[in-house]
């Protein structure tokens, strides 16, 4: 799962004609992590459809079987899990190995804080970069004990560990799940109160599997409390499909001529869907088709026009709920006519790449006006041009498969097509992309 950067798959991205017809896009990844990590806490078994199977969801289950759960594949749709129960997961005989994955990474940090057992945790050069402070200090207060904050790292849990209240001080739903995750097996109310609101699938999800969660709005800041001990319920889930995959397929549509594009069942989840609010302020023709519940989560079938952008002021209160969709909000806002300011997205630093740095470099090579700030990027549109692409060099992904796949986006837009450096972290959260694309684009 480790990408040996010898073995890099660079591709070039070349100009499309018009997307039409219809694609589905795979399970959410936020809620296919989650899914695995509470039905191996359930006694019994959870059944699972529509589950992402990215290398980062993969590396989730592979975890959760080293400490004692029974995962499988049951057939091309189902997964099965046999949880083991909040507090029975097992030591893990080798290190765990995350790959590129964070969210697996720090939520399963909760998970062993508050068991009696010692992980070591493992990932590529770019998971290794991340920092791990956000959540072994909370975690630390509860009782456990990291080697360090950055990986590799080992992690000795506590049993019993101790009940806290956290104020989140980053907006991060990684960090509010890794608390809640190891307040799941403490005795009393662990709470996390949040001041600005990030997506909600851990407390939705965690109430779906009969926690005892609640969450009350105080002085205006959401206050997330759990009891400890939990006996989870084995669920049947059905994953809805994930808006940040299909956030790459909707900006193709609106910036390549004559695309009209149906994306099915897209999860529109309020903490998750910013990026399709945004691109309807720029002008941009999104509908919502056949609007349902899939897995008490909203979803609809968007259809997705070739749309005149419109450069705006993107408000930064809106950045929690679409803040993996910055780097293709970037590629369509670099085709609007006139101005798009971005702001208060200092976290964008931190994910898989330098979001910022590494945006603000692509789009460059491939054309686009860019200036880059401490907190986000101002970007000048063409009016609607092609971007010129990047015919002599290549783009640096920096192993970011959101990167990756916004700048195939821009290359379907551009005149020369964009070549990107590496396709491989694609798997990680979206091993379909380049066949979906292909198959749109012939
Ligand atoms: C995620 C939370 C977000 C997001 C990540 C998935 C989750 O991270 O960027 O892709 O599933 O909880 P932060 O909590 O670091 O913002």
């Amino acid at each position: 799962m480790s990408h040996d950067p010898a073995s890099a798959r660079p591709r070039r991205f070349l100009p499309s004609g018009p997307l039409r017809g219809r694609i589905r896009v795979p399970g959410d990844k936020s809620i296919s992590h989650r899914s695995l990590m509470f039905g191996a806490l359930a006694v019994g078994e959870t059944r699972v459809t529509g589950l992402l199977e990215g290398e980062d969801v993969l590396a989730t289950a592979a975890a959760l079987r080293a400490m004692g759960a029974r995962i499988e594949r049951e057939t091309d749709v189902t997964w099965c899990i046999h949880g083991v129960g909040v507090g029975a997961l097992l030591q893990p005989e080798a290190p765990l190995d995350m790959g590129n994955s964070g969210t697996s990474t720090r939520l399963l940090m909760g998970l062993v804080a508050s068991h009696p057992i010692t992980a070591r945790f493992v990932g590529d050069a770019s998971l290794s970069k991340r920092p791990m402070g956000r959540v072994t200090e909370p975690l630390s207060l509860m009782g456990a004990d990291f080697s360090g904050t950055t990986l590799p790292l080992t992690e000795r849990g506590l049993n019993p560990a101790v009940p806290i209240a956290y104020r989140l001080p980053v907006a991060s739903a990684q960090v509010k799940s890794a608390v809640l995750l190891a307040g799941l097996n403490t005795a009393g109310i662990t709470s996390v109160i949040e001041p600005v609101p990030t997506r909600d699938h851990t407390e939705r999800m965690l109430q779906g599997f009969g926690a005892e969660l609640w969450v009350e709005e105080e002085a205006g800041e959401r206050v997330i409390r759990i009891r400890g001990e939990a006996d989870l319920r084995p669920q049947q889930i059905e994953v809805p499909g994930d808006p940040s995959s299909a956030a790459f397929f909707a900006v193709a549509s609106l910036v390549v001529p004559g695309s009209e594009l149906i994306i099915e069942n897209v999860g529109l989840n309020p903490t998750r869907a910013g990026l399709f609010d945004v691109l309807r302020q720029m002008g941009g023709q999104i509908e919502e088709l056949n609007s349902r519940e899939v897995g008490g989560e909203p979803v609809a079938d968007l259809l997705v026009r070739h749309s005149a952008l419109q450069g705006i002021d993107v408000d930064p209160a809106l950045a929690p709920s679409m803040i993996d969709e910055f780097p293709v909000l970037f590629v369509a806002a670099s085709m609007a006519d006139g101005t798009t300011t971005t702001s208060g997205l200092e976290e964008l630093r931190v994910k898989e790449s330098d979001r910022l740095a590494t945006m603000a470099a692509a789009l460059t090579d491939a054309g686009a006006r860019v200036q880059e700030r401490e907190d986000g990027l101002v970007i000048q549109g063409t009016g609607g041009e092609p971007l010129h692409g990047s015919a002599n060099s290549r783009t640096k992904t920096h192993l970011d498969h959101r990167i990756a796949m916004s700048m195939a986006v821009a290359g379907l837009a551009s005149r020369d097509g964009v070549e990107v450096d590496d396709t491989r972290p694609i798997a990680t959260s979206f091993p379909a992309f380049e066949g979906l694309l292909d198959g749109l684009a012939a």
